[in-house]
């Protein structure tokens, strides 16, 4: 199973960032988290941070037939970005919509996501914890998912 991890503007901060509101840990630290709680379950990551709109497009879009599902913190763009929308419909894959904060208990922009209603589901307000909880509910709907599909086929 495959897995692609992507990450929208600023993520490339943490550690720096406000870390009273995001926390101490860097991408990198998230990343190595992530990677080895994926080897633990036995799955594969590709792992990806863009600042940039059209390259996150262009990775959402490319999950199509590359991924079996993906975890994506879009970042601001979560709260403006219908493109990033679109590539998420076009590509078809199941994801989780993750964030580090709760989203809903900031400013009142942040607590519209264009993503969240395309999703599994939805995890924020845990920290880096985030993307492993979101990594563990993800695999858990896949393999569902893949035996409810084998008993339909039986
Ligand atoms: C964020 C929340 C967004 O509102 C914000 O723009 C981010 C990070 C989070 O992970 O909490 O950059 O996605």
């Amino acid at each position: 199973m495959h897995i692609a991890v992507v990450n929208g503007p600023n993520l490339n901060l943490l550690g720096v960032r406000e870390p009273g509101r995001y926390g101490t840990a860097s991408l990198g630290d998230i990343e190595a988290a992530v990677r080895a709680r994926a080897s633990g379950l036995g799955v594969d990551i590709s792992w990806l941070q863009s600042n940039h709109e059209g390259e996150l497009i262009e990775a959402i879009q490319a999950l199509r037939g590359n991924a079996d599902g993906a975890l994506i913190n879009a970042a601001a763009f979560t709260h403006t970005s219908l493109a990033i929308r679109d590539a998420a419909l076009a590509a078809e894959v199941p994801f989780v919509e993750l964030h580090l904060t709760n989203i809903w208990a900031r400013e009142e922009e942040r607590g519209r996501s264009l993503l969240a209603d395309l999703a599994v589901g939805v995890v924020a307000g845990f920290g880096a914890q985030s993307y492993i909880l979101a990594l563990e509910g993800l695999v858990g709907w896949l393999r569902r998912s893949a035996g409810a599909a084998k008993s339909v086929e039986v």
